[in-house]
C-alpha cells in the first residue's frame, strides 16, 4: 500500500475515528481481513463473516501490530467507524489507486480461466517493471480491493481478476479500479443459475469493456460470438484474440504434446514466436492468447512474450496441477472450481495425456447451474465416456445424471461407477489404478474433491490415514475464501 495517516483513511473512507490516540499514525499495509495476517502497518478491515463477526478479533489485529481497525461500530481499539466496510475497502482502494499516475490496471473476465490467465498475464508483464497480481483468485468486491491495496509507489501493473455473479458486479469492481486495458475470455455456464441465459452472462461480463476509457484497450476472444460483439460496447481501441486467422494476436499449429501441455505459434501483426506451454490442456491456449495480447499492448515484443509465456507456470493451486506418483500414476487436480466449459475442456486434456493409455475420471457436482443442472451433468458423463475414458468415478447423488449420461454413449466398454462420497472415492481409484494410469478429480469448489486429489498424491491424507509434515492448504485461510467469488 502507499503509506497513509489513519486520519486520511478517515476522511477517503467517510468515517470517524475512534480510540485513535495517534490520527497521524501511518498504516503502511497490508490491508488485511483475516487478524491472523495482521502485522505492524497493517489496517484490519473487521468483515461480517458467515462464521465469524471481523469486529471479535479487532483486539487481536492491534495487538498483532494492526495500526488501526476499519469497522462499523467502535471496537475499543484504534478505528475508523465507517457505515459499510466493505463499501470503505473499495474507496480505499480507488483513492490508493487514484494517486499513482504510474500505474497501469489490467482488469481480465469471463467464465472460465480468469485465474490462470491472471496468472499468465502478470507472470509476462512483470518482466516489463514492478507487477501486483497475487496467486488465487480475489475476484470480487472484497478479493479486488484487498488486491489493489497491495500496490506501492513502486508498482507499474496491476493484474486484477473480475468475476460477476449478477449484472452490475463487474461494473461496481472498475469504480473500484479503472482498469486501461481489460480481457474478456469467453461467455460460458458458470454461474448460469444466477444469470438464467448465457446473453445475461454476456451482458455482465461486456461491463468491463464498457468500462473502459477511450484511450484504453478491449482485448476481446474472437471466437466467442458473444465476446467479440462486445465490441460495440466499448469506447476503447478493440485487439482481438484467438485462434480464428482473423483473430490480431492468434496461435497457428496448435498441438498438444503427451502430458496435454500445448505448443503453438504466437502470431501478432509485428511478428510470430514459438511457444510451449508449462499449462497442461489446450484449453490454456486463449488464456495465453489474451494474455499475450495484453502484453504487447504495454509495449513487449512478440519473442518476449512468447519467452515469458513458455515460462510461465501455474500459480494458482488446483487448476489442472498435476503430479507424477512414484508408482507410475498420473494425478490431475482441477478441483478448484467446475463448471461444464471447464469440465470439457478437462475430459479433453485427460485424453490426451492418457493417449493411448487409461484415463480415469472422478468427477463431481457442478454447482450454480439452476434449471440446466440435469442435462449439462448428463452431457459431463457422455463426454467422458465419449473420451473413452477407462473408469468414470461419480462423486455423490447430486451428480448423477452423469451415470445416465455416460450409459447413453453407445460403444464405450468403461467401468461406471458411483460412490457416496470422498473416502470411497479414493478408494474406488486406489483398487483400480495400474501404473501409467492417468486420474482427473474435478468438481466444484463446495463440493471439496480436491480432498480425493490430495489424498492419492499423499499431501493430505484422510483422516485416519498417516498425516504429512504440515499443511500446505493452498487458499485455505478465510481472506482467500471470502475474497473470492
Ligand atoms: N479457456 C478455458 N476454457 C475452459 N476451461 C478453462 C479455461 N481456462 C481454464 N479453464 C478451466 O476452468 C477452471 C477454472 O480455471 P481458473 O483459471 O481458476 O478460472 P476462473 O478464475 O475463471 O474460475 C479450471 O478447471 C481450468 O482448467
Ligand atoms: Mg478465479
Amino acid at each position: 500500500m502507499i503509506p497513509l495517516p489513519v486520519a486520511q483513511v478517515a476522511e477517503i473512507t467517510g468515517g470517524e475515528l475512534a480510540a485513535v490516540a495517534d490520527p497521524a499514525a501511518l498504516v503502511t499495509g497490508p490491508v488485511v481481513i483475516d487478524s491472523r495476517q495482521a502485522e505492524p502497518g497493517a489496517l484490519f478491515a473487521a468483515l461480517p463473516g458467515g462464521r465469524a463477526d471481523g469486529h471479535d478479533f479487532a483486539a487481536a489485529a492491534v495487538a498483532a501490530g494492526a495500526v488501526a481497525v476499519l469497522a462499523s461500530r467502535p471496537v475499543g481499539v484504534p478505528a475508523v467507524v465507517v457505515a459499510d466496510v466493505q463499501a470503505a475497502l473499495g474507496r480505499l482502494a480507488r483513492a490508493v489507486v487514484d494517486q499513482l499516475p504510474q500505474l497501469t490496471i489490467i482488469g481480465i473476465t469471463g467464465s472460465a480461466g480468469k485465474t490462470t490467465t491472471k496468472d499468465l498475464a502478470a507472470q509476462v508483464i512483470e518482466r516489463l517493471g514492478p507487477t501486483v497480481s497475487p496467486p488465487g483468485s480475489f475476484n470480487n468486491e472484497i478479493g479486488h480491493p484487498l488486491t489493489a491495496l497491495k500496490v506501492t509507489g513502486q508498482t507499474r501493473y496491476l493484474v486484477s481478476e473480475m468475476s460477476a455473479r449478477a449484472i452490475g458486479h463487474i461494473a461496481a469492481l472498475c469504480q473500484i479500479t479503472p482498469p486501461r486495458l481489460g480481457a474478456v475470455l469467453g461467455v460460458g455456464h458458470a454461474h448460469l443459475g444466477e444469470f438464467g441465459s448465457l446473453d445475461q452472462v454476456a451482458l455482465a461480463k461486456g461491463e468491463l469493456p464498457e468500462a473502459l476509457p477511450a484511450e484504453g484497450v478491449a482485448v476481446l476472444n474472437l471466437d466467442d460470438d458473444r465476446v467479440a460483439a462486445m465490441a460495440s460496447r466499448t469506447r476503447a481501441r478493440v485487439v482481438t484474440f484467438g485462434r480464428s486467422a482473423r483473430a490480431d494476436v492468434r496461435a497457428e499449429r496448435v498441438r498438444s504434446d503427451g502430458s496435454g501441455r500445448a505448443e503453438f505459434l504466437l502470431v501478432t501483426p509485428s511478428g510470430s514466436a514459438p511457444v510451449r506451454l508449462t499449462l497442461h490442456g489446450e484449453h490454456h491456449v486463449t488464456n495465453a492468447l489474451a494474455a499475450a495480447a495484453l502484453a504487447r499492448e504495454l509495449g513487449m515484443d512478440t519473442a518476449a512474450i512468447a519467452e515469458g509465456l513458455s515460462a510461465a507456470v501455474a500459480r494458482s493451486r488446483w487448476r489442472m496441477e498435476v503430479t507424477a506418483l512414484p508408482g507410475g500414476v498420473t494425478v490431475i487436480n482441477d478441483a478448484y472450481n467446475a463448471n461444464p466449459d471447464a469440465m470439457r475442456a478437462a475430459i479433453a486434456a485427460l485424453a490426451t495425456m492418457a493417449g493411448g493409455g487409461r484415463g480415469i475420471a472422478v468427477l463431481g457436482y457442478m454447482t450454480e447451474l439452476g434449471d440446466q443442472a440435469g442435462e449439462l451433468h448428463e452431457a459431463a458423463g457422455a463426454q467422458a465416456a465419449g473420451a473413452g475414458v477407462a473408469a468414470l468415478i461419480v462423486v455423490g447423488d447430486d451428480a448423477a445424471p452423469m451415470l445416465a449420461g455416460a450409459k447413453s454413449v453407445g460403444g464405450w466398454s468403461g467401468e461406471l461407477v458411483h460412490v457416496p462420497d470422498i473416502a470411497t472415492a479414493v478408494q474406488a481409484v486406489r483398487s483400480r489404478t495400474r501404473p501409467g494410469d492417468v486420474v482427473l478429480v474435478k468438481a466444484s469448489h463446495s463440493i471439496g474433491l480436491e480432498r480425493v486429489a490430495l489424498a492419492l498424491t499423499g499431501e493430505r491424507p484422510l483422516p485416519g490415514e498417516a498425516q504429512p509434515d504440515g499443511d500446505a492448504q493452498p487458499d485455505g485461510d478465510g481472506q482467500q475464501e471470502a475474497a473470492d467469488r
